[in-house]
């Protein structure tokens, strides 16, 4: 069984393969973090030894006892106003006013299987891979109460959390903050991992140790954002890519977040995670319930390799939904860095043709499609073909791709407008803006209200009548600014805090119907490439386009921080043309492939301007991809180098019965006389030969662990490799 309890004192353990998690309920009530770690099969609270601590109160029930401090002590679900001056996790003004919340145990219940959470994605599994614990707790005074759910996966090494808090007292309540995660860990000596950028560098690894204080990283985007991802790491000092303890979270939500680590007064860390609150107030009527986003937790003693298998993992069965789940991906051809805005059906037909020749199975049709829109400062909110650009229509245009034996995808920015749209000279009211005050434009364009029901019906009719029109396979949900502003003008002055989170929900609820009444269709997410990045997203849209940098020096980095957690099938990545649209960059085709391949792969430049030997190199990696898409995207990935310290960037997918391995990446910067440059490989069997495809070579699998693949001497910058390793017989 997962899940494990003991009687005086109350302990619940959550057992999974690896890892163990404990929650006690002492004897007032208190529910206390004890333990998130390596497996050890008992009570860990004897660990815990509390003295007097100046200026940390006690609480009444604790009588003359002065060690008992909810200031100190590790608690699981971390209340306002009641005397933890730490990072709180849950905050409520009561109708007096007052903002005290003293919960404590009151009931639990475990059963077999996990419950949906409504209107928000979730860890779903069947009854048979997950068992789930809730805790009750109320307030002393009667006036909330809080479940805490946590889905309890063994096979994965895999804890889910969530929590439902609902008003139990007579009149409404503000609910002001409500965050998912609460983890307190008394012991060890932690760093963070977190994952910062911008437009174009999104996810760039960042390994801090930790200063007494707070540190966050957030976003009040109105999505999760370039800036900063809602993962965190917390690991051991220790902690490297093969070795050593480390935990994850991975928030499912796509909208403001904020991860807060504290390290506190006695050297004690604490972890909260979860909705923003700086952008959230929910008012909570008598007996209704507010639920928080689920959040993901998994612990490794294998260091981060071993994390992200068990992030990639459950991710990839467990989060991602549909058809295109564990299917392979359509290589993809598309136009926007070809055309941007300049097209035509003609030219569209072009380069599907010679795409077609090569192999590439899917045009996508971006930006510019509808509407008028020959600029990013018009037409945003008209879905409509625009029939001056693809003559005949959309299905004329469909139909003579089908005739290509390619299938058909297309762009859509749903939840924006254009104030130049017919849309928006409609429905200005639909817009986000707050009265009397001019709102803030990104790329021209203003964002719609997701919250209202009439705009998620205007869109819901405009992208379903859209898909009725033609054979459409693949949609690009783009989302290309951030949102302020914050208001919606259906919602009355007390509920305006609201307004961030119902856009979220209602972005989710658009998504989940088209999702059900075009099963057929692949999502791919988007937010001016990877700005949405998140296991909320992945729940609707199988793949993210994973930055606007298709750079293949910048995107290793890219995609090596975004497969800490986000398996290789989530990743869009794609081909493009040199010099580089983002940098200026120029590298070779080879090592553009090897890049993109590491992702769900396409092109997105014109292959008519290649020469036919370039030609032939585009076949050729097609048909590699075709062979080595199910490793790339089924087996183990391994970082093997740190491109943002290291003079490449090299990464491996090794099956998960270890007879065959695929090492790619790209040798950066050429130096003189330089001496041969091995690199280890991981997740081999010792014992075993392995032939190298390229070379004829045969090694052990411990010779290139230990000692390695000797790379080629660089020539030029950005060198591509390669090598496909298969076991053969002694
Ligand atoms: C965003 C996307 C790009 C492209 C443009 C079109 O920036 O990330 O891939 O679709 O929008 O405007």
């Amino acid at each position: 069984m997962a899940i494990r309890i003991e009687e005086n004192p109350k302990n619940f353990y959550l057992e999974t393969k690896n890892s163990m998690y404990q929650i006690q309920a002492d004897s007032r009530g208190v529910l206390k973090h004890i333990w998130y770690g390596r497996r050890t099969g008992r009570d860990m609270s004897y660990l815990l030894d509390y003295h007097d601590v100046g200026f940390s109160g006690n609480t009444y029930d604790a009588g003359e006892d002065r060690t008992y401090s909810l200031d100190t002590m590790p608690l699981e679900y971390a209340a306002e106003g009641i005397g933890d001056f730490r990072v709180a996790a849950v905050a409520v003004t009561h109708g007096n006013g007052g903002n005290a919340l003293d919960l404590r145990y009151e009931s639990h219940r475990v059963y077999r299987g996990k419950e949906g959470i409504p209107g928000l994605p979730y860890v779903y599994a069947g009854d048979a891979d997950v068992e789930t614990l809730e805790i009750v707790l109320k307030d002393t005074a009667g006036e909330v109460r809080v479940a805490l759910r946590y889905g309890v996966f063994e096979e994965l090494d895999v804890v889910t959390r969530s929590a439902v808090i609902e008003n139990c007292g007579p009149g409404p309540k503000m609910l002001t903050k409500a965050h998912t995660v609460c983890i307190d860990m008394p012991w060890g000596d932690w760093e963070w991992v977190h994952f910062h950028g911008r437009h174009t560098m999104e996810r760039q690894v960042q390994r801090l140790p930790l200063l007494s204080g707070i540190q966050e990283s957030s976003s009040k985007r109105g999505a999760s954002s370039h800036q900063q991802n809602p993962t965190v790491l917390l690991c051991e000092k220790d902690c490297t890519e093969d070795r050593g303890g480390c935990f994850g979270a991975a928030l499912m939500y796509s909208g403001c977040f904020q991860t807060q680590i504290e390290l506190d007064q006695l050297g004690q860390v604490r972890l909260v995670m979860g909705l923003h609150p700086d952008t959230f107030r929910w008012k909570l009527e008598a007996g209704a319930a507010f639920y928080t986003p689920e959040a993901i937790l998994s612990w490794s003693d294998q260091g981060f390799a071993g994390l992200s298998h068990q992030f990639h993992r459950v991710i990839r069965e467990h989060v991602c939904r549909g058809k295109y789940k564990l299917a392979e991906r359509p290589v993809l051809i598309n136009n926007w860095e070809a055309t941007y805005f300049s097209f035509d059906e003609e030219k569209l037909y072009n380069i599907a043709e010679q795409a077609a020749k090569l192999g590439v199975d899917m045009l996508v049709m971006d930006d510019g499609w509808f509407g008028v829109r020959d600029s990013d400062s018009s037409g945003l909110g008209d879905w409509y073909v625009n029939e001056r650009k693809l003559k005949g229509g959309l299905a004329k245009l469909v139909q003579k791709i089908r005739g290509l034996g390619m299938s058909f995808g297309i762009w859509l920015e749903p939840e924006m407008v254009s104030e130049d749209s017919d849309l928006y000279r409609a429905h200005p009211e639909w817009a986000i803006r707050i009265p009397g005050r001019q709102p803030m434009r990104g790329r021209y364009q203003l964002v719609l209200d997701m919250s209202r029901e009439d705009v998620r019906e205007y869109l819901y009719e405009a992208i379903s009548s859209l898909l009725r029109s033609a054979d459409i396979s693949y949609i690009k949900w783009d989302m290309n600014r951030n949102v302020c502003d914050w208001y919606s003008t259906l919602l009355p002055p007390d509920r305006q805090g609201e307004a961030p989170h119902r856009y979220v929900l209602g972005l989710y609820e658009l998504l989940e119907r088209l999702n059900t009444d075009f099963p057929d269709v692949l999502f791919e997410g988007c937010c001016g490439g990877g700005g949405r990045f998140d296991a909320g997203m992945l729940y609707y849209c199988p793949q993210i386009w994973c930055s606007d940098d298709t750079d293949a020096y910048a995107r290793t980095k890219i995609q090596y921080g975004t497969s800490f957690f986000y398996p290789v099938s989530t990743i869009g990545s794609h081909v493009s043309a040199v010099p580089n649209h983002q940098t200026g960059r120029v590298t070779p085709l080879s090592a553009r492939a090897v890049t993109a391949m590491a992702g769900s792969f396409g092109y997105e430049l014109d292959l008519n301007t290649l020469t036919e030997e370039e030609k032939e190199a585009v076949k050729d990696q097609i048909s590699r991809f075709r062979e080595y898409g199910p490793l790339i995207h089924n087996g183990h990935y391994y970082r093997l180098s740190d491109p943002q310290k290291e003079n490449r960037g090299i990464w491996s997918f090794v099956e998960k019965d270890q007879s065959a391995a695929l090492v790619q990446g790209v040798l950066f910067h050429a130096e003189p006389n330089m001496v041969g440059h091995p690199v280890r490989l991981k997740g081999l069997k010792k014992e075993a030969l392995y032939r190298i495809r390229e070379t004829g070579e045969v090694y052990t699998g411990a010779a290139l662990m230990h000692g390695g693949i000797l790379l080629p001497r660089g020539w030029g910058d950005y060198m591509a490799v390669e090598y496909y390793l298969e076991t053969v017989e002694p």
